[in-house]
């Protein structure tokens, strides 16, 4: 038998996981063979009255209808593994807490947290950043993943095992051009991960980031087309990703395989950080 990314038995959180990037995240977590809990602000049957208040993208996904948490969750359901998506704020801690209250009460463990649920849609030089959207992508980004992580922290600990991965980004590393809330978010997600590591490593725990370039994503086409088509030059293979390219790391962050694996920041980025010519 080859060398399998083997998730059976392990219960998942996934952050955002209506679209993009999470989607991806929690189908491929549940072909590893996990049950995954998808937490989204957006779900198809809610109103979507609310979309107005979390920004722009969220009001053009549910204009546009690509809101698929509860279609994810059934395409989980087919696969024979347990699923439910929950509409979760993740800056909204009576939320977390309550999600994952839920999810210990009726799948009987949080194995693994994927920290995704992100905000991209902050786009302006410094001058023009908005003060409430700076505020908007700490709460969201930075904040909302310290609140989920701190609510599934003495779970994992009880059971001597857990993964995190937080969704960090080469804005966090590199800067980001026009992107100011948005790189120290995820730069603050650096720091973070690297402390959880180190504290999680005595009780079993591992807490990595991926560092994702430029992926395909919904939330990537909403983007300015020009500053998307630069970005995409001075990619060393000159592509975008594809969204399992992330899921496929971050299986194998979540495995077995990657026991002694803690504190990394992960490039998925086709060598956006490189010196390309
Ligand atoms: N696409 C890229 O190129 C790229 C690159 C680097 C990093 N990332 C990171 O990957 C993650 C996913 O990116 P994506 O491209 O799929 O973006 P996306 O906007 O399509 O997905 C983000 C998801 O998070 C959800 N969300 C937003 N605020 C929330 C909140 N308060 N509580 C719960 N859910 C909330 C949204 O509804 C959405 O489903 C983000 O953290 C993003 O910063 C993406």
């Amino acid at each position: 038998m080859g060398l399998e990314i083997d998730l059976s038995g392990r219960v998942a959180l996934v952050t955002g996981g209506s679209r993009g990037l999470g989607r991806a995240d929690a189908l491929t977590l549940a072909r590893a063979g996990a049950d995954v809990v998808i937490a989204d602000i957006q779900i198809e049957s809610d109103s979507g009255t609310e979309a107005e208040r979390y920004g722009p993208m969220a009001q053009a996904a549910r204009a546009r209808g690509f809101v698929y948490s509860e279609a994810t969750a059934r395409e989980i359901g087919e696969l024979g593994r347990r699923s439910a998506a929950v509409k979760c704020d993740v800056t909204d801690r009576d939320q977390v807490g309550e999600t994952v209250r839920r999810i210990v009460e009726q799948f009987g463990s949080v194995d693994i947290l994927v920290n995704n649920a992100g905000t991209l849609d902050h786009l302006a030089q410094l001058a023009d950043q908005a003060p409430e959207l700076w505020e908007r992508d700490l709460r969201v980004n930075l904040t909302g993943s310290f609140n989920c992580a701190q609510a599934v922290w003495s779970h994992m600990k009880e059971r001597g095992w857990g993964r995190i991965v937080n969704m960090a980004s080469v804005a966090g590393t590199l800067g980001g051009f026009g992107q100011a809330s948005y790189s120290a978010t995820k730069a603050g997600l650096l720091g973070l991960t690297r402390t959880l590591a180190l504290e999680g490593a005595r009780l079993g725990i591992t807490c990595n980031a991926i560092v994702p370039g430029i992926i395909g994503t919904e939330a990537f086409h909403f983007g300015n087309p020009e500053m998307n088509e630069r970005m995409v030059r001075r990619t060393a293979m000159r592509r975008a990703g594809e969204p399992q390219d992330v899921a496929n790391a971050i299986a194998f962050l979540c495995s077995d395989l990657a026991g002694y694996i803690t504190g990394v920041g992960l490039n998925v980025s086709g060598g956006i950080e490189l010196f390309t010519f």
